[in-house]
C-alpha cells in the first residue's frame, strides 16, 4: 500500500508558471518558491538585468515586459507557450501604488494605477486563460492586497485600493466563468511586507509602530510567510478552491 503523502499535491514538477513583477520584492520570492517545488518559471518585469539574474538562479526564463503594453504581454505569454508548450500557473503580481489623498490624486494618475494593477492583470488572465481553457486546467493567482478589502485609514490610497478591490471582483468573476472548464482563479491579499513599494514605511519608525499597533499579531509580515498561501493557491493542493481571497495579514482584516 502506498503511504498517504499530503504534501505531494503542493509539488509543481513538470508545470509551467508565469510570475509578473519578478524584479523585486514579493515577486522574486514567488518565483523562487514555485521553482523550488519543481515548476519551470517565466519571470517578467521591466528591469531586464534583475529578471535575467533571477532566471539564471532558478533555471527559468526572463521576459522583459511592461505589463501595460499589449505587445509585451503577448510576447510574454507566447514565449512561455513556445518554450514549454503550456502554462499551468499565472501569478499576476506586478503592481504599483503611491499614497495620495483622494482630494488631490488626479484622475489621470488614478487611471495609470488601474492600468498596471487591474487592466493588465485582466489582459494577462485573458491571454493565459485561453491556453488554460483549451488545456482544461490551470490556476491563476492574482496578487491583490488587504487594501482591496479595507481602507488603510490614515494612509490614503484611492487608486491602489480601487485597483485591488477591482482585482478581487475580477477574480470572482473569472472563477465563476471558468470553474467548470478546469481553470481556477483566486486572489492572495497580503498585509504589510517589506519591499520597494513599502520601503519608506519600513524605514520610518512611526509607520512601523502604526503597523505594529494596528496588526492583531503586532508586527508586519515576513516574505516567507506568503510561501504557503501562494503554493496552496498555485498548486493542486487547492483543487477545490476558486474565487477566494486568501488574506495573509496577521489578522488585519479580521478585526
Ligand atoms: N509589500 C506589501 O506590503 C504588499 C502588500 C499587499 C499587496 N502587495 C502587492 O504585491 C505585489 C508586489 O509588490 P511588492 O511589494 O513586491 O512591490 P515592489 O518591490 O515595488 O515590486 C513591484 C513589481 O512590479 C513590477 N512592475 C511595476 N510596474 C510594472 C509594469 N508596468 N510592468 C511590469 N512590471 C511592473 C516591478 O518591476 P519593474 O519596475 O522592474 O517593472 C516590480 O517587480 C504588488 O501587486 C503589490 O500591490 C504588496
Amino acid at each position: 500500500m502506498t503511504a498517504l503523502d499530503p504534501l505531494q499535491p503542493f509539488r509543481l514538477d513538470g508545470r509551467v508558471a508565469i510570475v509578473t513583477g519578478a524584479s523585486s520584492g514579493l515577486g522574486i520570492r514567488f518565483a523562487e518558491v514555485l521553482a523550488g517545488v519543481g515548476a519551470s518559471v517565466v519571470v517578467a518585469a521591466r528591469r531586464a538585468d534583475r529578471i535575467e539574474a533571477l532566471a539564471k538562479k532558478i533555471d527559468g526564463v526572463a521576459v522583459t515586459c511592461d505589463v501595460v503594453e499589449t505587445d509585451d504581454r503577448a510576447r510574454l505569454v507566447d514565449t512561455a507557450v513556445q518554450r514549454f508548450g503550456r502554462v499551468d500557473v499565472l501569478v499576476n503580481n506586478a503592481g504599483v501604488g503611491v499614497p495620495e489623498p483622494a482630494e488631490s490624486e488626479s484622475p489621470e494618475r488614478f487611471g495609470e494605477v488601474l492600468a498596471v494593477n487591474l487592466t493588465s492583470a485582466f489582459a494577462l488572465c485573458q491571454l493565459v486563460g485561453r491556453h488554460m481553457l483549451e488545456a482544461g486546467r490551470g490556476s491563476i493567482v492574482n496578487v491583490a492586497s488587504i487594501l482591496g478589502i479595507v481602507s488603510a485609514g490614515q494612509i490614503p490610497f484611492p487608486s491602489y485600493g480601487a485597483s485591488k478591490g477591482g482585482l478581487i471582483a475580477l477574480t470572482k468573476e473569472l472563477a465563476g466563468q471558468w470553474s467548470r472548464r478546469g481553470v481556477r482563479v483566486n486572489a492572495l491579499a497580503p498585509g504589510w511586507f517589506e519591499s520597494e513599494m513599502t520601503a519608506e514605511m519600513f524605514a520610518d519608525e512611526r509607520s512601523l509602530n502604526w503597523i505594529r499597533r494596528k496588526a492583531p499579531m503586532g508586527r508586519p509580515g515576513e516574505a516567507h510567510e506568503l510561501d504557503g498561501a501562494l503554493l496552496f493557491l498555485a498548486s493542486d493542493a487547492s483543487s477545490y478552491v476558486t474565487g477566494q481571497v486568501l488574506a495573509v495579514d496577521g489578522g488585519w482584516t479580521a478585526v
